[in-house]
């Protein structure tokens, strides 16, 4: 009996031990993806040039769809084919779940109190739910919407009072945008009448911070030097944060005095629509024990939607425009598209949104040509994994080039043409959801960017609103510059200048109601 038990034992171990030596040969196997040399210690970082995009395009051609950077002891790997972005977000989905951790964003975000910066697991699960099911779905985005119908009217009659001269689209669009988001979030304390000072600092503030995440910084590179936060990031970042921390106390304290009105008054304006952080608060006095909120989670969650829907939508919004100024039949195309479903004595209005087909091809051409996050937000492996043949270590950054990939001529007929038209199949055969590796301007898989819903109603929103309102044409004797440049998002380099025409049969439809 106990020689047989011995025995098995030692079949068992030898199986065993040989299938660790095979697994641990085949890890050994896979290279390191192929990169540039560096310098000792520091490797890559001071070569990395600042256009990001174009960075990695010139990388890609001598390396190839992988190819890696060293920064200090960081690896970054950059994946640049539709198999690859499979690999790691749907084949590896879980491993590859969490988002690099960037310092300052650590901060911005109350130390990563967050989505964006949760590791994945229950607590990420928890704030994705609330932002999913409470927040970003259909009914409280209806409920919401009277927020930013409010600011477009509010942009359309300040676009009418500059008509015939040249205005600013690009500073009309972040405007807008930026004002129907925080109305979205907290529009019911601010009464209409924003208040424009606090708008404008908190935009600079936001701005701010957006630059300070998108580039890489010395304190991730080198841990043991974040101490003295080198770059002094950390420092300015806790101040734009203490700021937004004022405003957030200063809008708490209204509502809370609001809230205490409202009781007396029966008839307030706001009984029927629901802000975000009426949501938030709501479920906070609530306390489900499956979804508790804390005072700091609500304001970390307040700071990803205007950090995630800001910049992304107007920055979209922009390229928009501008690739359709350069392009007058689509604007001609979608123009004869909105006075079929709108007409000419109307505004638009949310039943419409799902009725611009051409509108919402627009949308999905621009997010293909001009993706605002251009490597998705780098994801990092959980553990040592190998993808495309190559091992990716425990720890690195990875980045998804997602606008590689959309302009990629192996994929797409003639990629830099801007052709809604492709996005008009008979059987609708592209959409947001990440399900095709070849298209998914919104990530795919499990850190796909919940905020699609408000963003398509938004673009379409916006863009309609400016073409069915107006029409655009460029001042004499200049033209279109469509450079771009990468700020955390990719940007159009020099504002859109153009001049508006009303076109709607009642002016009446401009004034403010
Ligand atoms: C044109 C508009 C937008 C685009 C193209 C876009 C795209 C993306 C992408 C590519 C990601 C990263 C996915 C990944 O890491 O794999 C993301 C994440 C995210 N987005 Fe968006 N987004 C847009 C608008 C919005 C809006 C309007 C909101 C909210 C109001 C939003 C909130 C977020 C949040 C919270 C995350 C982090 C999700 C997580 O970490 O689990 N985004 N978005
Ligand atoms: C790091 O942060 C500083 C300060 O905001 C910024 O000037 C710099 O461009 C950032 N990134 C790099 C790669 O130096
Ligand atoms: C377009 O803008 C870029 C970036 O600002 C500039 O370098 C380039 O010279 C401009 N091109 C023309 C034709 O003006």
């Amino acid at each position: 009996m106990d020689s047989v038990l011995l025995l098995s034992i030692a079949i068992v171990t030898i199986s065993w031990l040989t299938w660790m030596i095979r697994k641990s040969r085949k890890e050994a196997t896979s290279p390191l993806p192929p990169g540039p040399r560096g310098l000792p210690l520091i490797g890559n970082f001071p070569f990395i040039e600042p256009e990001l995009h174009r960075y990695f395009s010139k990388l890609s051609g001598i390396y190839g769809p992988i190819f890696k950077l060293r920064m200090g002891k960081k690896i970054f790997v950059v994946l640049g084919s539709p198999s690859m972005a499979k690999e790691v977000l749907k084949d590896h989905d879980t491993t590859f779940a969490n988002h690099y951790e960037m310092r300052a964003a650590l901060v911005a975000t109350y130390g990563g109190s967050d989505i964006v910066w949760s590791p994945y697991g229950s607590k990420w699960r928890k704030l994705r739910r609330v932002c999913i099911q409470e927040l970003l779905n259909a009914g409280s985005l209806d409920a919401s919407s009277g927020f930013r119908r409010q600011q477009v009217h509010q942009m359309l009659s300040d676009v009418y009072a500059k008509t015939g001269t040249p205005v600013d689209v690009g500073e009309k669009i972040t405007q807008v945008i930026f004002n129907s988001m925080t109305n979205t979030l907290w529009g019911s304390t601010l009464k209409g009448g924003s208040d424009t000072g606090a708008a404008y600092e908190f935009r600079q503030v936001v701005a701010q911070i957006g630059t300070m995440i998108g580039l890489p910084n010395i304190s991730d590179l080198f841990p043991v030097l974040a101490r003295f936060d080198i770059m002094g990031v950390e420092h300015k970042m806790k101040g734009a944060i203490s700021w937004f921390d004022r405003i957030f106390d200063t809008i708490l304290d209204q509502r809370l005095k609001r809230d205490k009105d409202e009781e007396e008054n029966e008839n307030s304006i706001y009984k029927d629509q629901m802000d975000f952080l009426d949501i938030l608060l709501k479920i906070k006095e609530q306390a489900d024990p499956r979804t508790p909120l804390s005072m700091t989670e609500i304001k970390a969650l307040l700071v990803d939607l205007v950090l995630g829907g800001v910049d992304t939508s107007s920055t979209t919004l922009e390229w928009g425009m501008a690739e359709m100024l350069h392009k007058p039949e689509t604007i001609r195309k979608a123009q004869e598209e909105l006075d079929a479903v709108v007409g000419k004595d109307n505004v638009i209005e949310d039943h419409h949104l799902s009725k611009l087909h051409y509108l919402d091809a627009v949308a999905k051409e621009t997010l293909r040509l001009h993706p605002p996050n251009p490597f998705l937000i780098p994801h990092t492996p959980s553990e040592t994994c190998v993808v495309g043949g190559y091992t990716i270590p425990k720890g690195s950054s990875v980045f998804v080039n997602l606008y590689a990939i959309q302009r990629d001529p192996s994929l797409w007929e003639n990629p830099l043409e801007f052709k809604p038209e492709r996005f008009l199949t008979p059987d609708n055969k592209w959409d947001y959801r990440g399900n095709d590796y070849n298209y998914f301007p919104f990530g795919s898989g499990r850190r796909i960017c919940p905020g699609i819903s408000l963003a398509e109603r938004s673009l379409i929103y916006v863009l309609g609103s400016l073409l069915h309102s107006f029409d655009w044409s460029l001042p004499e004797g200049t033209k279109l510059n469509l450079s771009d440049k990468y700020l955390g998002v990719i940007k159009i380099a020099n504002p859109i200048m153009a001049i508006p025409t009303p076109r709607l049969s009642n002016l009446e439809l401009y004034a403010l109601h």
